[in-house]
């Protein structure tokens, strides 16, 4: 039997009792500097067990994430020193414990360093990204049998076969394999590993999060894994799962969070693999290093494949210790996460680097050995470098809004191989959610033109946007502010723009989601700009006032090979200029840039240069020139004594399943979303966290309103507490975000929101047991 003592109560840290995950700064959410991020702490915390407990037992400290380098100590004895910020890592304590009284005592003291030490990776270059420091993932104490399981992985295939790798305490043990299907039915009972096979397998696929269990008997010891059946395969015509061609397309994660930096609480890092899956993705590469496994575990679960990588950024260091640890990393990787039905690929190169054959010939040489069920990629931006993993990953930023969305693998690398898009867009179009209308809409249709090439082309297997979400980052990077804003998401994981480009694609629910609210204030010489509409929907249609304006279908001329093209709509008044007899629509568009050209070049330059054609226009409509230019003024404007209420309905299937009506007088409205507000203290949560996500929108309209400013102040009764957010929040662009984690009592906690343009909001939050 192995006893599994939950650790991650009352460490003491500074004088303070503290719960992990633990962050070794509390951080601003900018405008931070790197010295907040590259400090030291000490934890401590003692085990008292009963010398019965530990008789002919191993004792063994398993931490689940420390960063970056953490000594750890027994009753002042030097155990074990660990070299990297994101592996889990054992700690063997036999031998190190103290008798005092009829108990075993065990003083552990973890020293957490996390200086960017230039002998661990990813450190000793520069970095665009920050490495947190704490015991942010967790502790656990386990008591083991002297014989016990070491190390257990499974994976299965369609086939239905289940490969093991099994380290016991003795060479060739014996065992017996349990094997339970997906509903908990045993299938399966044997001695013998040849036998471990299931005949038409419930096979885990794309949104079918089907696993298996497998338990490992072992003498007294006894371990399982979850694992899934599935054959998952990059191949020069794409990637293929379960033998069905599947085009990729998803997103990087970087696992830092707003204040506390990577010490989140499982439950929102399961969220953020939901918000992947509800961004219609079907792949996220965890970049850059590996990342914690209730995410991944969220991910076998929802059926949503992962791309995994060691850590690092463009560095290779010379030093033979750094290069050692790189090597160590891939172990570390996977035999951590072998089991996940959801990891297709294993990044064994350190992200962008250069080439470096005889480091990379180990990683890959390692992960292939360690997986063979698994393909190797490796991220570079480098055309031709040398290929010693199975797919080229590459990072592809060649699209600037104008050209192609994406270089054809061909003029990537000469020979032949699997192409993966990793990364596109970043630093290349960096946006903010308040940035203006011209900024926000060009974000969303570079995403859109690169994920339409991407599925144009045959030959690329995918591809995976930079980024997911904003990320606080080192000073050398981002906007000045330590942050990168590359996310289709802000750092709070609220919706840019861009994010519709990607859920427009997938969803079962309507979206319809405009790029403009119809300011012409808010552009360069007030002019009107297109309107880009994400949707899934057969077309939209279009009213002023009630005045029908035209229904618009998507735009597969430029769009053409997405699931759903956005709609365009170019400029609002084309139907009233039909209405008055232009049928040609070469003749309206003429007319459309005319009308803009009138309010950029007030000179009337433009209109001079093309006098005559509007003489034939104007003869076309039986009109003088001054009565056909009071009839297009007429026509183009909107706006009498004030502006029009604005209409778009998304149809499908000849029914209206969507509205946003753009009204200037309409009440603004305090929205508010929690990820729950039904929280059950299990054993294993330490704490969860209850995000507050706060959106203002005005009603009929669902986009959240990107100049709103305000302040919040937030004030909490019951059992939750603040968790990073202070009581004064800021509302930045129509939204803010508010986070509370539970403080280990049951009971009914009240959030109370109280803003001077909003007014008051309480939320009710239920904890039990
Ligand atoms: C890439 C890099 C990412 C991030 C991104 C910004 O070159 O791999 O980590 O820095 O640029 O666009």
């Amino acid at each position: 039997m192995r006893t599994i003592i939950n650790a991650n109560y009352s460490w003491n840290f500074e004088n303070k009792l503290v719960d992990l995950p633990h962050s070794l700064s509390m951080l601003d959410e900018s405008y931070f500097k790197n010295s907040d991020v590259t400090v030291k702490g000490t934890y401590t915390k003692t085990f008292c067990l009963d010398l019965s407990q530990v008789k002919d037992k191993v004792v063994v400290l398993r931490f689940k994430g420390a960063s970056a380098v953490c000594k750890v100590f027994c009753n002042d004895k030097h155990v074990k020193t660990n070299y990297c910020p994101y592996n889990e890592f054992d700690v063997e304590l036999n031998g190190y414990e103290l008798i005092q009284n009829s108990k075993a005592v065990y003083e552990i003291r973890a020293e957490v360093d996390a200086k960017e030490d230039e002998t661990v990776p990813p450190f000793g270059y520069q970095l665009d990204y920050l490495c947190f420091g704490g015991l942010y993932r967790g502790v656990e104490l386990l008591i083991l049998d002297k014989e016990h399981i070491k190390l257990l992985n499974v994976t299965g295939n369609m086939a239905g076969e289940v490969r093991i790798d099994l380290q016991t305490t003795e060479k060739e043990p014996s065992v017996t394999y349990e094997l339970y299907d997906p509903r908990g039915n045993l299938v399966l009972k044997t001695s013998k590993k040849e036998e471990l096979k299931v005949e038409s397998p419930q096979l885990w696929d794309l949104g079918k999060g089907l696993l298996y269990k497998l338990v490992v008997k072992y003498k007294d010891d006894e371990l399982s894994k979850t694992f899934g059946f599935r054959d998952a395969k990059f191949t020069t015509e794409g990637f293929f799962i379960n033998g069905r061609k599947v085009k990729l397309f998803g997103a990087n994660r970087h696992q830092s969070y707003p204040y506390v930096g990577y010490a989140m609480a499982e439950n929102l890092q399961i969220e953020d693999a939901r918000l992947v899956m509800k961004t219609g993705m079907n792949i996220v590469r965890t970049s850059h290093y590996m990342q914690s496994t209730a995410f991944l575990d969220e991910c076998d679960r929802l059926g949503l494949l992962v791309f995994e990588e060691i850590p690092g950024w463009q560095h290779v260091s010379k030093d033979p210790v750094w290069r050692e640890r790189v090597v160590e990393n891939v172990r570390f990787m996977i035999q951590r996460d072998k089991s996940h039905p959801s990891i297709v690929l294993w990044g064994v190169r350190i992200n962008e680097s250069p080439d470096d054959d005889e480091l990379y010939s180990k990683t890959n040489e390692l992960a292939h050995k360690l997986d063979p069920s698994r393909q190797t990629g490796g991220v570079r931006y480098l055309p031709n470098s040398h290929l010693l993993e199975d797919v080229y990953t590459f990072n592809d930023f060649i699209h600037n809004g104008k050209n192609q969305g994406l270089r054809d693998p061909k003029a990537v690398h000469k020979t032949s191989c699997p192409h993966l898009v990793t990364e596109y867009c970043g630093h290349t179009y960096s946006t903010k959610r308040f940035d203006d209308e011209l900024h926000r809409q060009s974000h969303a249709l570079r995403h859109a033109k690169v994920l339409n090439d991407m599925f144009a082309n045959p030959n690329i297997c995918g591809c995976i946007t930079w980024c997911l979400f904003d990320y606080n980052t080192h000073s050398d990077f981002g906007s000045g502010d330590m942050i990168c804003h590359h996310g289709i998401y802000d750092m709070h994981r609220i919706n840019k723009l861009a994010s519709f480009a990607y859920l427009s694609q997938n969803s079962e629910a309507p979206v319809l989601e405009l790029s403009s609210l119809v300011d012409d204030g808010d552009c360069a010489m007030n002019a009107i700009l297109p309107n880009t509409i994400f949707t899934n929907a057969d077309s939209v249609r279009l009213y002023a006032n009630e005045e029908y304006l035209g229904t618009y279908t998507p735009d597969t001329k430029n769009f053409g090979a997405l699931p759903h093209a956005p709609v365009q709509i170019p400029y609002y008044f084309e139907k009233r200029l039909i209405d008055v007899g232009f049928k040609n629509k070469k003749d309206r568009d003429f007319l459309a840039y005319m009308v803009e050209q009138a309010k950029v070049d007030p000179s009337g330059k433009a209109i001079k240069k093309h006098a005559l054609k509007i003489l034939l226009l104007a003869l076309k409509v039986k009109k003088s020139i001054p009565d056909f230019i009071q009839m297009i003024t007429n026509i183009q404007s909107f706006t009498q004594n004030r502006k029009p209420i604005w209409r778009f309905e998304a149809i499908k299937d000849n029914k209206v399943v969507k509205t946003q009506v753009i009204d200037p007088d309409a009440p603004l409205l305090f929205n508010t979303a929690l990820n729950t507000n039904v929280i059950k203290l299990s054993d294993w949560d330490t704490y969860q966290v209850v995000q507050i996500k706060i959106f203002v929108t005005k009603e009929g309209c669902s986009t959240i309103l990107p100049y709103f400013f305000d302040s919040l102040c937030v004030s909490v009764e019951g059992p939750l507490e603040l968790y990073g957010s202070k009581s004064l929040v800021t509302i930045v662009g129509g939204t803010a975000s508010v986070y509370l984690r539970t403080t280990q009592k049951t009971g009914e906690a009240r959030v109370l929101l109280h803003s001077s343009k909003l007014g008051d909001k309480t939320l009710n939050v239920t904890i039990g047991d």
